[in-house]
This record gives structure tokens, sequence and C-alpha cells, in this order.
């Protein structure tokens, strides 16, 4: 029996998170990321901000459906997880949110108002006073729908703590149920933003009748060491993204968080419920469809992290891993066992590794879309390891959401050293049910070529903003990922709208072929962007992050 408290673990991964500069998740890829999230074993999921647009409504309403209800891998939790949705203090916020997460088992709507006299004055031009009545009214209209309602009062870090106090104690009285402390701009150093919260948990009226909870930018790098100081000081609750993406510097990192705590059991008087082995495979699936790299370095989830350089340090590895290791790879999910597998193993042999692995509620399809790649990747490698198998799956999710229009049937590169590159791609024209094809030279190379050909093909013009390629583990028969990231050409459009130019689309696609590769990933971005676009034709389009940054 645990003696600490449960720490409430708060994902925003598809709300602030998405508001990474660059960022836009489609439904389809929020809905995979909204089950891992589940999986993973978190609390409560921000899974968007549904007034923003149709898109944002229909994405949130959807989670709140398919996601809202499902128990795999929650038996620690022994619950469905919570379905949030963001509403600014206004009555048409807080109506068209409380509509979107309806279909939730469990929901709570989080209402936001900025308290910083900076705020108060230059932006909403409002005094403290009308402050604390929006807050109020906010509150009360969210609890005429849901029972579990977080008011945020946004610039906490650099508003009064005293008039904070005032504002909290009134929303409590109002029915909030969760007192979020946002550092919104990244300002506060970890033992001001600690003390911040202990005075808070101290001075407010009622405060015993609500969890503090705290919500941390990492402009100055501080967002996890100032959200460890919030839990030390009293917040029960900790909103955080995968790999810590967000606006500008991004948000406190969700494994930073989790793995701090599980590895100081006796320092912090919380513990956690996160599954931690799904950690690696949850990262790499937002890295994946968020078209964000992870640094290699990054704590917990980079490519570095668990690897030993120095002799010395090889050394005292290979006589105790304890003495250069504080955690181990495997409880992240970090394995390095190189499957057994090969052309002549079964589909059930797979099929475990596919769990062991976190995906293990893949459709009969999926499944055997993902059999066949390994299969063909067991023809051409010797060792098939995990990496591979999660560079499959991972394709998977990519070919779901990346497939709406055009696919790629074949290409045919001629590429050398002096010499012109020169590229013919044929594709499946899928609204028309056709075949096209076309063929280009490449002034910089066979992958100029080839996205030059694509691009005949399709009849449009893209500005590549983004071009990545890496190995999905060693050796020159690993797999090669592209990483791709396409916005429109504004030479090449005649449109007045302003989003269609701004709006930028991710993919990514590991192949044993680093051409095919990035054919595939460009046609997957390419596709992305035209969903989008019909979208925004229809008026449903989802909106980018800086139509987000509304001010009221
Ligand atoms: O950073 C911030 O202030 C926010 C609020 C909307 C909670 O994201
Ligand atoms: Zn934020």
């Amino acid at each position: 029996m645990a003696t600490t408290d449960k720490l409430i673990i708060f994902d925003t991964t598809l709300r602030d998170g998405e508001q990474s500069p660059g960022v836009t998740l489609n439904t389809e890829e929020k809905i995979e990321i909204a089950k891992q999230l589940s999986r993973l074993g978190v609390d409560v999921i921000e899974a968007g901000f549904p007034i923003a647009s149709i898109g944002d409504f229909e994405a949130v309403q959807r989670i709140a459906t398919e996601v809202g209800s499902l128990m795999v891998g929650r038996e620690k939790i022994g619950h469905p997880v919570t379905i949030c949705g963001l509403a600014r203090s206004t009555p048409n916020d807080i109506k068209r949110c409380a509509e979107a997460i309806a279909p939730a088992a469990r929901k709570r709507i989080h209402v936001f108002l900025a308290t910083s006299d900076l705020h108060l004055e230059h932006k909403l031009k409002i005094d403290r006073e009308e402050c604390i009545k929006r807050a109020v009214a906010a509150v009360t209209l969210a609890r005429s729908f849901v029972d579990d309602v977080e008011f945020s009062p946004e610039d906490a870090g650099r508003s009064d703590p005293d008039f904070l106090c005032k504002v909290l104690g009134k929303v409590i009285e109002a029915g909030a149920t969760t007192l979020n402390i946002p550092d919104t701009v990244g300002y506060n150093m970890p033992e001001e933003y600690g003390s911040l919260i202990a005075y808070l948990v101290k001075n407010t009226p009622g405060s015993e009748k609500a969890i503090f909870s705290t919500h941390c930018h990492n402009d100055l790098g501080l967002a996890t060491a100032n959200t460890l100081a919030g839990i030390s000081n009293g917040a029960r609750q900790v909103e955080v993204t995968i790999n810590g993406i967000g606006e500008r510097a991004g948000n406190t990192a969700m494994e930073e968080i989790v793995m701090a705590i599980h590895t100081h059991p006796n320092y912090f008087p919380v513990h956690h419920t996160v599954n931690t082995t799904l950690i690696y495979r949850t990262s790499q699936m937002v890295s994946t469809l968020s078209g964000m790299m992870v640094q290699p370095n990054k704590a917990i989830v980079g490519r570095n992290a668990f690897l030993h350089e120095s002799g010395i340090h090889q050394d005292g590895i290979l006589k105790n891993r304890q003495t250069y290791e504080i955690i181990s790879a495997e409880t992240v999910g970090v394995t390095d066992i190189s499957l057994v597998l090969g052309k002549h193993s079964g589909r059930n042999a797979f099929r475990e590794r596919c769990k062991e692995l976190g995906f293990a509620d893949v459709s009969d399809a999926d499944f055997q879309t993902a059999f066949d790649g390994f299969k063909a990747l067991c023809d051409k490698k010797k060792n098939v390891n995990d990496a591979d198998i999660l560079a499959i799956l991972s394709n998977q999710i990519s070919a779901h959401v990346g497939s709406a229009y055009y696919t790629l049937i074949s290409t045919q590169v001629v590429a050398g050293a002096d010499t012109t590159s020169m590229a013919s791609v044929k594709l499946f024209d899928v609204k028309a049910e056709k075949e096209i094809c076309d063929a280009a030279v490449g002034t910089n190379g066979p992958v100029d070529a080839i996205f030059e050909a694509i691009q005949r093909s399709v009849g449009r013009r893209f500005r590549l903003t983004k071009f990545d390629i890496s190995a999905v583990g060693e050796g020159s028969d690993a797999l090669g990922k592209a990483e791709i990231q396409v916005m429109v050409d504004p030479a090449t459009t005649n449109t007045q709208d302003s989003r269609l130019t701004k709006a930028a689309f991710s993919s990514s696609i590991a192949d044993i072929d680093i051409i095919a590769a990035a054919a595939k990933a460009y046609l997957g971005a390419i596709n992305k962007q035209l969903v989008w676009e019909n979208e925004l034709a229809a008026g449903t389009a989802r909106s980018l992050g800086e139509e987000r940054q509304v001010d009221v």
C-alpha cells in the first residue's frame, strides 16, 4: 500500500504540445496519440481547444468518444482516462467545450483567465475586480456541465500572489476542483515557483478542497526543475507533454517528471501510476507524428540517453551497470533485444513482440500489413530488431493519415557522382482511381529529382521546409528514416487565405531504401497538406497554433 499521495499526470501534448511552431496534428493522429497516452496510464488528456475551429472541436469529440471509455492497459488505475477540453472564460467557449467532451465517461472543463497586472492592463484591459467576476462566472457555468472543473490563472508566475489567493479562493467557492498555476512564459526560478505553490496552498481560502497543479514552460530550461519544486511544495497534479513539446521552448517533459519520481521514491511525497515501459514507444510515436525530432541527448528518451562512450564508463558498466546508470533502459522500454525472427517465423511470435512494444490493440488489417512489412524486411535484413519493428508499426500510422490522395507505387532513380540525377515516379491517384507518372531531373541529387517528379505528377508545387535522414539502428542494412515537412509554395498559389500558406505538414517513414523512404514521407506530407486544404475549403479545418492565441 503506497504511503505517498498519487500524482495526477495531466498530459497536454494534444493541446499545449500541439501549439509548438510547425506542429499540426490531424484528427487521426491525435486519436492514435490519445490511445497511446491512455495505455501509458496518464490520468487526464487535454485533447484540445474545441472553440478554435470545427476541426479542433471534432478532434476533441472523437477522442472523448473513442478514447474516453477505453480501458486497455489501465489496470493500475482501474478507470478510463479523463478527457479535458480547454476554454477561455467566456460562455461560448465553455458551452462548446462541454459539448465536445460530453461523450467521455470522465470529463473535465479547463477554463483559464490571465491574472497578472501586465495581462490585465495590456491584453484584457480589465481591472482585478472584473477579473474575479469573469473567473467566478466561468467556473460557475463550467460546473453546470461537469463536476470536474479546472481553473488556470494565466501568467500566474508573474501575478501578485495575494491577488492569486483571492481569485483562487473565489473560484473554489464557485466549484473549481483543480487549480493550475501556469508559469506561462517560463520566467520563474525553481525556488520561486515552489514557494509560490506553497504560499497559495497555505493562504488560499478553501485550498484543502482543491488540487493544486503545476504548468511550466521551458524558456529558461527550468520546466522540469520548477515542476518538481511544485510537487515538493504541495502540487498533486502536473501538466506535461511527451518529449516536452509545446509553445516556444516547450512544456515540462512527462518522461522527466515520471522518471524523477520513479528514481527517487523516498524523495518526493508522491507516486505515479504510469507504465514506464511504454515511455520510449510513446515518445517515438509523438516524434514521428508531430515531426518534432527528439534531440539525441534528451533526458530519458534521447538516442544517446543510455549509451556509454568513454572507456572508463564502459568498463564500469560491464562490471556493474549501476556504476554509471541510474535508470535501466528497459524501465522506459528501450530494449536492444535482436528479434530472432526470420522468414520462417510465425504470426504469433510477431504479434507477441508487437504487444510487448506497446501495440496491444492493432486492428487485424493493420497487423497483416505490418506483418507483410516485417516479412519483406526479413528478406533484406539479417537481424530485425525492436527498432525496426517500431519503425514498421509507425509507418502504419503514417500510412493511415498520409495516403488520402496519392500513394507511391514505384520509383526509379539514376544517380552517381558527377552525373545529373534523374528520377521517375509512378503514383496511385486515390480520388481519380488511376495511376499517374512523371519524370524529372534533379539539380541537387537523386532526392531532389524524386521530389521534382512527384510535384510534376500531382501538378502542384510545395516548399520543402525540413528534410532529415537518420538510421534506425546500426549497420549498413539499417532502415533509413526520412522526416519531411512541406508548406505550400506561395509563388504558385493564388489563394487569398493566408492560412493556406502558413501551415506546415510533416511525415516520417522508414524504409530499407532511403530514396523510397524520402519519396513516401514527401508524399505523406503532401497528402496531409491536401486534406487540410480540403477541410479549409469546407470550413472544417483545424486551426493553426497562432490562431489559438486568441487573447480574451
Ligand atoms: O501556459 C499557459 O498559461 C497555458 C494555459 C492556457 C493553462 O497553457
Ligand atoms: Zn502553457
